[in-house]
């Protein structure tokens, strides 16, 4: 009797090291497998109580579906869009939701149990014929799956939710159940877009601004030419409601860089166009934008600065470095300090394909660390510097964060903090992230999370009303715990970087990009 039972603690303790031993970053993959589940309001506890006036929602965009009947993405940017949302009634309890984006491309896809011919960021598995290219390619890109935003329209006296992609055309969303209310083609004045090659024309940001001081926001929209003689341009586009827009100004170029996001200050919108570009003869050909851009390792990063008011440009240039996301920027008399989050080169976003993700070998092979840089543009002289200081932290890694994000009220202001994720911590595995805090300021106020085993994503900032500080609120992170194969929201104090308490979900949420708290849907 005795035997045995000690024959069964030997097997589980046996089992639990085996499952531990064998995956190094065990669960990893569910981040990367599809979860078509689809939920409306479950009401989800928490063992703690949150803070009374954590009130509103969080809504977050990102990867739903990888393949669909026989056919599968190569890039993970291309999986099929899926919003989740926590709703915090600020009585104690929330409430998870999580449905797909319905969009033209996910209906054409489910109604041929194929993946329908959109344009995509790479190919997919088995190729798409030389007919669906051509169409992918005039239809251009459908499926939003990176980011969700809050317009105002001001004849409506509403707000409008809208899902992006690096891309001009958008769709409604509702905040409340997330039900796709339709797309929305913007227009400039009377002049409504869309020519006929769709991704070449209309390049635009998944991350909008807002432009201070009104309820308007600003994005930008990079058109290339495919008429010889007619140039590309880029123009810099303030965004009066989802639909209606207007240009701030508009200029040539001689090549159409990729450019993710961008900076506003109180009275500049700064573009760095990465030396990473659109080449026009092979995207015609292929109609795989990630293949059809042209890295420059040995040229400079053109600056764009943008004048809100007056729409004068003001052309500079500045070390090579393929930027991502800006963190923010703001102005102190003649100059501007611009802080993003940069690569080296644009490998590590070709390398965030399926087959890399999905390899252990491969995925620990490649460069994963974003780095923080600070710019400095002074305004009399004309000049932007790379800003090249001394860190001052105990924590190295924080210096190669990404996904930022800050304190939103500081946006467009001097600030201090700004939160992220950094992964391969250990200099060994992808999948060893770490959710962080880097004080800009250099006052030895970065901090650091790490839970074995469990990743997590982009950590959203919800300012306590009653602030006293920067810090004072709390980060709302979706991690997936890949021990028990759950995914749940974390709670953390902004200030220590303490988990307050966490909510596992009936559902795993594979990877999620940018989401946004809207503090009135409740
Ligand atoms: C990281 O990789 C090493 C070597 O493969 C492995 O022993 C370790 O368990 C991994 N750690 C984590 C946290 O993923
Ligand atoms: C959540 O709160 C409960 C009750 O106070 C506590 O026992 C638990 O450790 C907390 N969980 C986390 C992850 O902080
Ligand atoms: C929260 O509780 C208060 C008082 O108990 C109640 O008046 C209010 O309607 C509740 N709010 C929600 C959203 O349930
Ligand atoms: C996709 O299908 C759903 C369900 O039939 C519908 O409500 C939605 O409007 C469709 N989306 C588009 C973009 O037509
Ligand atoms: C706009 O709507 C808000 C609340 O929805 C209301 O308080 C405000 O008076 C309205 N403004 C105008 C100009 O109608
Ligand atoms: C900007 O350049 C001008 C002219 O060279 C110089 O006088 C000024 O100090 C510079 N400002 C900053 C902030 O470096
Ligand atoms: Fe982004």
């Amino acid at each position: 009797m005795i035997k045995l039972k000690s024959l069964k603690i030997l097997l589980v303790v046996l089992f639990t090291l085996l499952k531990f031993c064998c995956c190094e970053d065990y669960g990893f993959q569910l981040l990367f497998t599809s979860n078509t589940e689809e939920l409306e309001d479950t009401e989800i506890k928490f063992e703690r109580k949150l803070p009374k006036w954590l009130k509103g929602t969080l809504v977050r965009n990102g990867f739903g579906k990888f393949e669909m009947g026989m056919r599968q993405f190569a890039h993970s940017f291309d999986a099929f869009a899926k919003l989740s949302s926590w709703k915090f009634d600020g009585n104690g309890s929330a409430y998870f939701s999580t449905r797909f984006i319905e969009s033209s491309f996910y209906n054409d896809s489910l109604a041929t149990d194929d993946i329908a011919p959109y344009l995509l960021f790479e190919g997919v598995i088995p190729e798409f014929s030389a007919y669906d290219k051509m169409k992918a390619l005039m239809r251009g890109i459908d499926n939003m799956n990176v980011n969700v935003y809050k317009f105002y329209n001001e004849e409506r006296n509403s707000s409008e939710y809208v899902a992006l992609n690096d891309f001009w055309k958008i769709y409604e969303i509702s905040p409340w159940d997330l039900t796709t209310l339709g797309a929305v083609t913007p227009h400039i004045g009377e002049r409504s877009l869309g020519g006929s090659f769709g991704f070449l024309d209309l390049l635009s940001s998944a991350h909008p601004l807002p432009e201070p001081g009104t309820r308007n926001h600003i994005t930008f929209l990079s058109s290339v030419s495919v008429i010889p003689f007619f140039s590309n341009t880029i123009s810099l586009i303030r965004i009066k409601s989802a639909v209606e827009r207007e240009v701030i100004a508009k200029w040539d170029v001689g090549r159409v860089p990729y450019m993710h996001s961008f900076s506003v200050t109180e009275n500049y919108a700064i573009l760095f166009a990465n030396p990473f570009y659109v080449n026009v003869l092979r995207m015609l050909r292929k109609a795989e934008p990630f293949e059809c851009l042209d890295w420059y390792a040995d040229e400079p990063t053109t600056v764009y600065v943008v004048n809100l008011n007056s729409g004068e440009l003001i052309t500079m240039s500045t070390i090579n470095v393929f930027t991502m996301h800006h963190v923010n920027a703001y102005e102190r008399k003649d100059k501007i300090i611009i802080d993003v989050s940069a690569y080296p080169s644009p490998e590590f976003v070709k390398s965030l394909q399926m087959e890399i993700l999905r390899d252990p070998t491969q995925r620990n092979a490649f460069d994963a660390h974003a780095q923080l840089k600070r710019f400095r543009i002074n305004l009399t002289k004309n000049k932007i510097n790379y800003v090249k200081r001394d860190p001052k932290t105990k924590i190295p890694y924080s210096m190669n964060l990404d996904m930022p994000t800050i304190n939103e009220l500081y946006r467009a202001s001097r600030y201090c903090f700004v939160y992220g994720i950094v992964l391969k911590t250990d200099n060994i595995n992808l999948s060893h992230i770490s959710i962080v805090k880097r004080d800009m300021c250099r006052r030895g106020r970065d901090r650091s999370l790490y839970i074995k085993y469990h990743y997590p994503s982009e950590a959203w900032f919800v300012p306590n009303p009653r602030r006293k500080s920067e810090d004072d609120g709390v980060l709302l992170v979706p991690i997936l715990d890949g021990v028990r194969q759950k995914s749940y929201l974390a709670v953390i104090s902004a200030k220590t970087m303490k988990i307050i308490n966490r909510s596992y979900l009936p559902v795993v949420i594979p990877f999620s990009l940018h989401g946004r708290f809207f503090d009135e849907i409740v």
